[in-house]
């Protein structure tokens, strides 16, 4: 299943210009599979929320490390791996929590219902002072008619 047909890397500090940048590198990444504007535009926004979490509640008061692994596996699967080295989540399963939010009023506590919502899986780890890793999945399908 993990037959792994292309991969991509990179790392970036956590400033908030690097947000725009890493969804739209995620976006140029999965258009080698042929993705319609939805799906498109699904990735996009899953990859911006997990990486603004990272900007502001993995490192809160200073800039740190945010990597992104793209793979594209057989079958059409993508897969996005978001890692930071900040402060980490106590508890992941109420984290996940539609409306719950350590933020401030400006959250909204939204944004892992959005990141499952918009992709076919969401996986959360996480180890207090030490990191969180964030793993999404899609399918993109195969247009039938081929490319256009
Ligand atoms: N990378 C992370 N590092 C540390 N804590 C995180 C991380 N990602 C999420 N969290 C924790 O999980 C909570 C829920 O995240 P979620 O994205 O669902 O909502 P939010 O970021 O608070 O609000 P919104 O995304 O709607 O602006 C956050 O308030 C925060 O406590
Ligand atoms: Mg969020």
């Amino acid at each position: 299943m993990k037959n792994v047909v292309n991969y991509v890397k990179f790392e970036f500090p956590s400033c908030s210009s690097n947000e725009s940048f890493s969804r739209t590198a995620v976006a140029c990444f999965a258009a080698q599979l042929d993705p319609t504007l939805e799906e498109i535009n699904d990735i996009k926004t899953a990859v911006s929320e997990a990486v603004t979490n990272c900007i502001v509640h993995a490192y809160p008061d200073r800039i740190g490390r945010i990597s992104i692994r793209a793979r594209l596996l057989s079958g059409g699967n993508l897969e996005v791996v978001i890692r930071d080295w900040g402060v980490g989540i106590e508890d992941i399963e109420k984290a996940r929590t539609p409306l719950f939010s350590t933020g401030n009023e400006e959250r909204s506590g939204m944004g892992f219902t959005i990141m499952e919502s918009f992709m076919d899986s969401l996986r959360v780890r996480s180890v207090p002072g030490r990191g969180t890793t964030v793993t999404l999945k899609k399918k993109i399908s195969r247009r039938s008619g081929g490319r256009s």
